[in-house]
């Protein structure tokens, strides 16, 4: 196992969910997090108190989507840890509406932070990934990557965009001695499945840890063998099934 402490994790989509649970657990590793971005600060602050608990935490309000934000927030990250070992790209939102009404403003916003913004903030972060000795970057795609699902469009053409770019950028960096890891959950019992599949029951639902528990794999399991992306499905549901 990999020794985590000291490393610096920046991670967005902090204010709850699969975002808050994976904060808390690298925390409790002793890994330095940053909160990068949020429209609702009460949610990041509280998600910053609970990673206070177990480690330095740096929460940076905001919208995602602003290109010059992300830019303000590396370096921000920077100012504050000196270096980023490990970027999280973990924002995400979904939305449950037929193809025909779909916007020309719902479609770029859904693009802009489930795909824009991870590929731009990963530009921005790159540089000094390239100087950490464990760099690793986890893109927190979803089932809908690999299959079509009705009524989400945009959603599963946002996150095949997330894998497929994935890959690209994992076979680019790999001479770098940089990672990229994808991890594909179904429903897990966050926020997002909350306002977005209200038809769907907590029972049997993933829980945001688990997610967390994966993405700890990654990181201290850092070896020769290499794990591009994982798929991680509802017990109780059949393989591509929400
Ligand atoms: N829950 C599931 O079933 C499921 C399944 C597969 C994949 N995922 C993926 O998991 C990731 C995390 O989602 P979650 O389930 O944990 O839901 P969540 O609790 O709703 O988390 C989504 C996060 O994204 C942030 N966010 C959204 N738009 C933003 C913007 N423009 N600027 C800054 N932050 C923004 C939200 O912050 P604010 O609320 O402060 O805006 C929130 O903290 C997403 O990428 C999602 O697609 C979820």
């Amino acid at each position: 196992m990999n020794n985590l402490s000291g490393k610096v994790a920046v991670l967005t989509g902090g204010g709850g969910g699969i975002g808050r649970a994976t904060a808390e657990l690298l925390a409790k590793q002793g890994m330095k997090v940053v909160l990068l971005g949020g429209n609702n600060s009460d949610k990041l602050q509280l998600t910053q108190t609970l990673v206070g608990q177990y480690s330095e935490c740096l929460a940076i309000p905001g919208n995602l989507t602003d290109m010059a934000f992300l830019k303000q927030g590396v370096e921000a990250a920077v100012a504050r840890f000196k270096g980023i070992d490990v970027l999280i790209n973990n924002a995400g939102v979904a939305q449950n509406q037929q193809f025909e009404d779909i916007s020309v403003e719902d479609f770029d916003r859904i693009m802009a932070i489930n795909f824009r913004v991870p590929f731009f903030l990963t530009q921005q972060a790159l540089p000094y990934l390239k100087r950490s000795d464990s760099a690793t970057i986890i893109n927190v795609a979803s089932v809908v990557s690999h299959a079509g699902y009705p009524m989400q469009s945009v959603y599963t053409a946002s996150k095949h965009a997330l894998l497929g770019w994935s890959k690209s950028l994992g076979a680019e960096y790999y001479q770098d001695n940089i990672r990229v890891h994808a991890i594909s959950p179904g429903g897990v019992y966050t926020d997002m499945v909350k306002i977005s599949r209200p038809d769907l029951k907590a029972d049997g639902m993933i829980m945001p840890e688990e997610i967390a528990n994966i993405v700890l794999f990654f990181l201290a399991n850092r070896g020769n063998a290499v794990v591009d992306e994982i798929m991680v499905h509802r017990v109780n549901k059949q393989p591509f099934l929400v």
